[in-house]
């Protein structure tokens, strides 16, 4: 039998055993008369909902329960450096989340980095997290062209570089079988910048005009785990661009190709790293997430977090343009019954990639995530509530 994450599996990962009554089915929308800024400040919000319907307790109020309530998952990634660095993290995510993913660990440069000597320490540390503070484990990611250790890099690019990446596919999954709810196989294949006409990155293994490779690695996924949900995962799909839209028609085209071939793909991933700034159109994403829904297959948001490099420095202002930037993107993704995933890259702006790979002019730490540096819930964490309490009930 595969894992479906439906209505009552999602409360069974939240612990509620019995449907819990949410604002979806009450007469007065949280969103009326009420000001954004009065929604998304935390006392606040707590006060003005808890006159629109009976206060709930501290368990049902979070982020997982509201998720569960209409049939969605909530989690996030953590890394096992960050598990160690901040002690209250582990806290915060398990009172919030019903399912984790390794920021890194699982990366074939961590699991495999001298070749035949399988390394799964640093991954084995996120799933007894999981596993002793009842969360789920995502797995992430068993194909990318980034984070692959060296004495692959030449091998990839010959002959032997198809049954080599299977292989990989093969190991990781396998080790992990029936730990993981829900596969990233192949992450990122999607480049246009690089000039092909099938829009796929130019890295050797994916051969031109043929996902057969990519077909193969979902092939070898079920094998070694059928119980896992096996998904495509990649990113730049959600705004209004030509970049974007020329990467949403090749996601199309991988969608084509791979249920041509029959691959056993359950789910595409659509990793939503926000940037404050750019052009966000409803009805072009709509349109995006009603095309993915279409080949049949659930959409998991992976990576959700949201850049504020182009802000100015005062904080209130950027945890408020923060918040409304992704609660009008989830807004608009929860409409879309095929949506049954919300995961955050990082919980607490502790710790997050993007201070590193793209660090704000002024030198101030970027504030990405749903918790602040001190564990504290922002602007953020409220329009993620928000929009999952307005989300319609999956089927
Ligand atoms: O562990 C070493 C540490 O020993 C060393 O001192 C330090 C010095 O730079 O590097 C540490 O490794 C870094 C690792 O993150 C852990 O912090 C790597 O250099 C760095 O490249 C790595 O970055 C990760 C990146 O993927 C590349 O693997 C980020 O943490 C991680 O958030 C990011 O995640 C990706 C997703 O997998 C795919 N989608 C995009 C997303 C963001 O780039």
């Amino acid at each position: 039998m595969k894992k479906r994450y439906s209505n009552n599996f999602a409360q069974h990962l939240t612990g509620l055993d019995r449907p819990v009554a949410g604002p979806a089915s009450e007469p007065t929308s949280p969103r009326a008369g009420v000001t954004r800024r009065a929604v998304l400040s935390g006392i606040g919000a707590t006060a003005l909902l808890g006159s629109l319907r009976p206060a709930l307790g501290a368990e049902e109020q979070s982020l997982k329960a509201r998720a569960a309530r209409h049939g969605i998952t909530f989690g996030s990634a953590v890394s096992a450096a960050s598990l160690k660095d901040f002690p209250e993290l582990g806290a915060a995510i398990a009172r919030d989340c019903a399912v984790v993913v390794p920021e890194n660990e699982m990366k074939w440069g961590w699991t495999e980095n001298v070749r035949n000597r399988p390394d799964y320490k640093a991954s084995e540390v996120i799933a007894r997290f999981a596993a002793t503070s009842d969360l789920r484990l995502r797995g992430h990611t068993a194909i990318w062209y980034k984070n692959i250790p060296a004495w692959t890099k030449a091998a990839i690019s010959g002959p032997g570089g198809h049954d080599l990446l299977v292989k990989r596919v093969h190991d990781v999954v396998g080790h992990f079988r029936g730990r993981v709810v829900e596969w990233d196989v192949v992450n990122e294949s999607i480049e246009p910048r690089d000039g092909r006409p099938d829009g796929m990155r130019n890295w050797p293994p994916f051969a031109p005009g043929d996902i057969g490779l990519i077909a193969d690695c979902f092939h070898a996924a079920r094998e070694a785990d059928p119980d896992a949900l096996l998904f495509y995962n990649d990113y730049g799909f959600e705004y209004d661009s030509d970049d974007e839209q020329s990467r949403r028609d090749a996601a199309i085209r991988i969608m084509e190709g791979l249920k041509k071939r029959n691959a056993p793909i359950d789910g595409f991933g659509i990793q939503s790293h926000l940037k404050v700034g750019n052009r966000f159109s409803p009805d072009v994403f709509r349109q995006f997430l009603a095309d993915i829904a279409a080949f049949n297959v659930r959409i998991s948001l992976t990576e959700l977090d949201v850049n504020d490099q182009r802000m100015p420095s005062d904080i209130e202002e950027r945890d408020d343009q923060v918040a409304d930037h992704a609660r009008q993107f989830l807004d608009v993704a929860f409409d879309e019954r095929a949506v049954t995933t919300l995961l955050t890259w990082g919980f607490s702006d502790a710790s997050t990639w993007l201070n590193s790979a793209q660090p704000r002019k002024d030198n101030l730490k970027q504030r990405p995530l749903p918790l602040d540096e001190n564990f504290a819930k922002k602007p953020l964490w409220h329009a993620i509530a928000q929009s999952l309490d307005n989300a319609p009930d999956r089927p």
